[in-house]
């Protein structure tokens, strides 16, 4: 192996909520982003479009050099991770890493609630998948774990749309069937990488006191200890700060999109796989 950036994978811009707490946390290395936005939302096809998508751009990442890659996408870690670890890494690489985000999010999540019950914002493939239920149990036997799938957020983000006033009906409409669902909720995870920017109508229409947990910063705290568990890895993981990013759509739509998901402007590449 050579040294190499971290790849960090996402459907479309909603990585990027996680290469922002990463590069917070661990400014001194490489970092390599891949956003599909030319087939974004995935949280709404099957498992084998999720896996067939995924795969190619996990593919495209490691032969671009990386030996760690993050799948920054609950959808694609719900539905496409297991299978791509198991059956085509070993072929592919095996010295290298695949990570999701489901399972350190779930690791820390449940020592979050006060009173053990936890309502998850998702596609509606993660959703289907039951990924959370299962990791959350496995860390935090018996929380109650509740599910409502938001279908029409993420085309609401990736279009731009999510400060705007129409956004309001979509944000309740979900919010609310969550909260019917289970009214003892104290913590809400926001279990898409895309939520984040809609954080603050979220906790409009959540109930006062509801706390409101984003992934980014959990992800990036459980790769610094993995980064710190496994240095025969971490060598190889290049150390520059510099970051480059690629898009499977428009770049000059991605740079005008990402200045609000980042908070700084970049310049994106645009790329096929
Ligand atoms: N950011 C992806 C996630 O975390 C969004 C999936 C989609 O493209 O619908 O699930």
């Amino acid at each position: 192996m050579t040294s190499a950036p971290i790849g960090i994978f996402d459907s479309g811009y909603g990585g990027l909520t996680v290469l922002k707490e990463i590069k917070a946390l661990l400014p001194e290395y490489d970092y390599l982003y891949l956003g599909d936005n030319g087939r974004t939302p995935y949280g709404t096809r099957s498992f084998e479009t999720v896996y067939s998508y995924t795969r190619e751009c996990v593919k495209w990442l490691l032969d671009k050099g990386c030996n760690l890659v993050i799948v920054a996408c609950n959808t694609a870690s719900a539905k496409a991770l297991r299978s791509i670890q198991q059956n085509d890494l070993p072929g592919w690489a095996p010295g290298k890493k695949i990570l999701g985000v489901i399972r350190p999010t779930a690791e820390i999540l449940g020592k979050k609630s006060r009173k053990g019950h936890i309502g998850i914002l998702a596609t509606p493939g993660t959703v289907s998948s039951g990924s959370y239920l299962i990791e959350i149990e496995k860390f935090s036997p018996g929380v109650q774990v509740t599910q409502q799938a938001c279908p029409l957020w993420v085309p609401l983000i990736e279009n731009g749309e999510y400060d705007e006033p129409g956004a309001d009906y979509f944000v309740e409409k979900y919010c609310h069937e969550l909260m019917e669902q289970d009214p003892g909720i104290d913590t809400v995870l926001l279990a898409c990488t895309h939520y984040p920017l809609l954080e603050n109508k979220i906790k409009n229409y959540l109930p006062r006191g509801v706390q409101v947990v984003s992934q980014g910063n959990l992800v990036a705290i459980s790769l610094q200890d993995y980064l710190q568990r496994h240095p025969e890895l971490e060598t190889f993981c290049s150390k520059n700060g510099n970051l480059e990013i690629y898009t499977t759509d428009d770049p000059v739509n991605f740079d005008r999109q990402a200045l609000n998901f980042l908070g700084y402007a970049i310049n994106s590449r645009y790329v096929t796989v």
